[in-house]
C-alpha cells in the first residue's frame, strides 16, 4: 500500500476544499490561525512515518491531550478513576453542564470538559499544579521522542481567561464532593488543553495505543494493554462528543479531537495517524480532519469493524 501517495492526493484534496469550517474563537490565540492549513501524519506499526502538507507546524492540540491525561491518571489511581468519571457518551457538546445535576456530579466521560477536568484534578493528586503541569510536558516529550513539544502561555492564559464555562462545571462538581482542589485542577486542564504540538508529534505520541499501550522506542508499558484497549474504546465512544457516532459510522477507528482543529487516530496495530485543519463543524470537530480520515479509512480499508 502506497500510504504517501494516499495522503498527497488526500492533502491535495483538503488544501483546494471550499468549505474549511469555522476555526474556534472563543481563544483568541486560536482565531488567528489561517483556516487554509492542512497537515497529516501517519507512523506505521512498524515505524515507517509519512507527512503531506502542514504536518510539521504547531497547533494548539486541545482537548486531544485528555487522551495523555487520562493515560497519566490511570496510572495513577487505576480503575478507582471510574468512581468520579463515567465511560458513556454524553450526546451533548464538550462543555455540556446538563448532565451532571441528575448524575450526581459525575461526568459521563473523561472527554467532555466536565471529565477531564476531574482527571486534572486525579492527576494533580493533591500536589503543585506547576509541577504536574511539568510532569504532563516531560510526558508528552517522551510519547513523541520530542523535547519540543511545548505548552503555548498566551493559549493557557486566554484559556483562563474565558473559561467562565469550565470554572463552573468545576464548581458545580465540588458542590458534589467530585472536585478536590478546584483552582489547582483548572490550571492544570488550561495548561494541558494549550499544549502546542505538530502532527508528526501527536502521532508519534499515539504510537502507545497502536502498540498495547508500549513504547515503541523504549519498549517500556505506558498503560497497560488493557488500558490501551480500553482508551481507544473511549475515543471510538466518546472522542468526537455529540459528533462520535458519526465518526465511528463514517472513519471507524478511534479518534479523538481537540478545538484546535487536530484530531489523533488510531489503528490498533497498524498506524498512528494525525491530522489538523483549524476550521471546525458545527459540533466542534476539524471539518477537513473528519473528512481525511474518512478519505484515508476508505483508501487503506483501515476500520476497527
Ligand atoms: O475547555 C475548553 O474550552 C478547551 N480549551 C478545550 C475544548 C476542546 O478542545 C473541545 N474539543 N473539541
Amino acid at each position: 500500500m502506497d500510504i504517501q501517495r494516499i495522503i498527497d492526493a488526500i492533502t491535495a484534496e483538503m488544501t483546494a476544499a471550499q468549505h474549511r469550517g469555522k476555526a474556534a474563537d472563543y481563544i483568541p490565540a486560536l482565531a488567528r490561525v489561517d483556516p487554509a492549513q492542512f497537515g497529516i501524519a501517519v507512523v506505521m506499526a512498524d515505524g515507517r512515518v509519512f507527512t503531506a502538507g502542514d504536518a510539521r507546524t504547531c497547533f494548539s492540540i486541545q482537548s486531544i491531550s485528555k487522551v495523555f491525561a487520562l493515560s497519566m491518571a490511570l496510572g495513577k489511581v487505576g480503575a478507582d478513576l471510574w468512581t468520579r468519571v463515567g465511560r458513556e457518551p454524553s450526546g451533548s457538546a464538550f462543555n455540556s453542564v446538563v448532565q451532571l445535576e441528575h448524575e450526581g456530579g459525575i461526568p459521563r466521560n473523561p472527554f467532555i470538559n466536565a471529565g477531564a477536568i476531574v482527571v486534572s484534578d486525579v492527576v494533580l493528586g493533591g500536589g503543585e499544579p506547576r509541577e504536574t503541569i511539568g510532569d504532563i510536558l516531560r510526558f508528552l516529550r517522551y510519547l513523541a521522542d520530542d523535547d519540543e513539544v511545548q505548552i503555548d502561555q498566551e493559549v493557557a492564559s486566554s484559556e483562563a481567561e474565558t473559561g467562565f464555562r469550565n470554572i463552573a462545571l468545576a464548581n458545580y462538581m465540588k458542590s458534589f464532593g467530585n472536585m478536590h482542589n478546584v483552582e489547582s485542577a483548572l490550571k492544570v486542564y488550561f495548561h494541558q488543553c494549550a499544549l502546542s504540538m505538530t502532527c508528526l508529534q501527536l502521532a508519534m505520541a499515539g504510537r502507545y495505543l497502536v502498540h498495547d499501550g508500549k513504547h515503541p522506542g523504549t519498549g517500556r508499558q505506558v498503560v497497560t494493554a488493557i488500558r490501551a484497549r480500553r482508551i481507544n474504546a473511549l475515543m471510538l465512544t466518546c472522542g468526537h462528543y455529540d459528533g462520535s457516532g458519526e465518526f465511528a459510522f463514517r472513519v471507524g477507528i478511534p479518534g479523538k479531537s481537540g478545538v484546535g482543529g487536530g484530531i489523533i487516530a488510531i489503528v490498533p496495530g497498524e498506524a498512528s495517524i494525525a491530522v489538523w485543519s483549524p476550521g471546525l463543524n458545527d459540533r466542534g470537530n476539524s471539518l477537513l480532519g473528519s473528512l481525511a480520515l474518512e478519505r484515508l479509512s476508505e483508501a487503506t480499508g483501515w476500520s476497527v469493524f
